[in-house]
């Protein structure tokens, strides 16, 4: 096997950055010496840091994910997800709206009907409540990937979540009929690409990051989800806007602002650059979502992050079923 490289790692020390000023005058070099990559926002020029790319060329080792499901296999990939809306209160846990079963499922039918399918996958599971609304959705052939401390809460350093009996969490897989699931019962900081071009799992289609709520920790499991899914894949990011999370929402726009090629469609799912205009559509036309859309006069950055329009819908009560 060739050498693989291991991810990039965010700074774990953000009192060594240099002083705004310093940014400023890196920031002008840097602009002087390259041009601007497509796309990329002049709001995301202005804000520096250093950009976040992913060694894609990785996945090469894996064989991709390639299904080509019927009708059928979509319509059973929401009937699952329907028994999965019966069980869920067996379940410990909470579930948002952002993270509803019905929108689990509709992505799910979306994805795969567009034909992007693959490994399904989540950094803190805790009792799978929302991992079991991605996982029972996925087709039985799909990897379904958990990552989580389980039992070594002495690692959990922000104390997110608590004590997982990780047999509770196997039961429940069971009762739901959970195939080709692989647990990683391991700090996420120790999981890379690696982990899973050595496993033979095949990119991510949707990839769930709710683990410690640091700033330090969620951004370097945003940059493990952003090199784990393919293209045109889906990063959910939990507890945005959480204020009892500060270091979501911090960790959240220190990357978007550096990782150009994934940008969010909906509060808070991301997906890579070429897909936002697939998925934004996508979102705007879902029943159970009432999308911003910029009013008369106001300017169209109104519904933007990171100089991406987005559907911002803080307001539904999509944590139901909502066709
Ligand atoms: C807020 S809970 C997740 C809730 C879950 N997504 C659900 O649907 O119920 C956070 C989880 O992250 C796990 N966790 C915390 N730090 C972690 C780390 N460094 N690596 C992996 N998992 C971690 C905890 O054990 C806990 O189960």
């Amino acid at each position: 096997m060739p050498h693989l490289t291991n991810l990039p790692r965010p700074p774990t020390d953000r009192l060594l950055q240099p002083h705004p000023r310093v940014h400023v005058v890196a920031i002008l070099a840097l602009l002087a010496a390259t041009a601007p990559s497509p796309g990329a926002s002049a709001a995301r020029r202005l804000r520096g840091g250093s950009v976040f790319r992913c060694a894609r060329e990785l996945w090469r080792e894996v064989e991709p994910l390639r299904v080509a499901p019927r009708l059928a296999q979509l319509d059973s990939v929401v009937g699952a997800a329907m028994r999965y809306r019966d069980y869920e209160k067996e379940v410990e846990g909470n579930m948002i709206w952002a993270m509803s079963l019905s929108l689990s499922s509709k992505l799910a039918q979306f994805q795969l009907s567009h034909g992007i399918s693959g490994s399904v996958g989540e950094i803190g599971t805790y009792y799978g409540k929302y991992f079991f609304s991605i996982a029972t959705a996925a087709l039985p052939e799909e990897p379904k990937v958990d990552i989580d401390l389980f039992e070594a809460q002495h690692l959990n350093v922000d104390r997110s979540g608590g004590f997982v009996d990780s047999g509770r969490f196997r039961r429940h897989a069971a009762a739901l009929g959970v195939a080709n699931l692989t647990l990683l019962s391991q700090d996420s900081s120790t999981v890379t690409i690696n982990t899973f071009v050595q496993m033979g799992t095949p990119a991510f289609r949707l990839f769930s990051v709710d683990g410690a709520h640091t700033f330090e920790a969620t951004l370097r499991d945003l940059q493990l989800a952003a090199c784990a899914i393919k293209r045109g894949g889906v990063i959910v990011l939990d507890d945005w806007l959480n204020m009892d999370w500060t270091g979501v929402v911090d960790a959240s726009f220190q990357f978007l602002h550096n990782a150009p090629s994934i940008v969010p469609f909906l509060f808070l799912y991301l997906t890579t650059r070429e897909f936002h205009p697939l998925y934004l559509a996508w979102a705007q036309q879902l029943p159970c979502l009432h999308c911003s859309s910029a009013d008369r006069g106001m300017h169209s950055s109104r519904y933007e992050l990171a100089g991406t329009p987005v559907c911002m819908d803080v307001r539904s009560g999509c944590g139901g079923w909502c066709g």
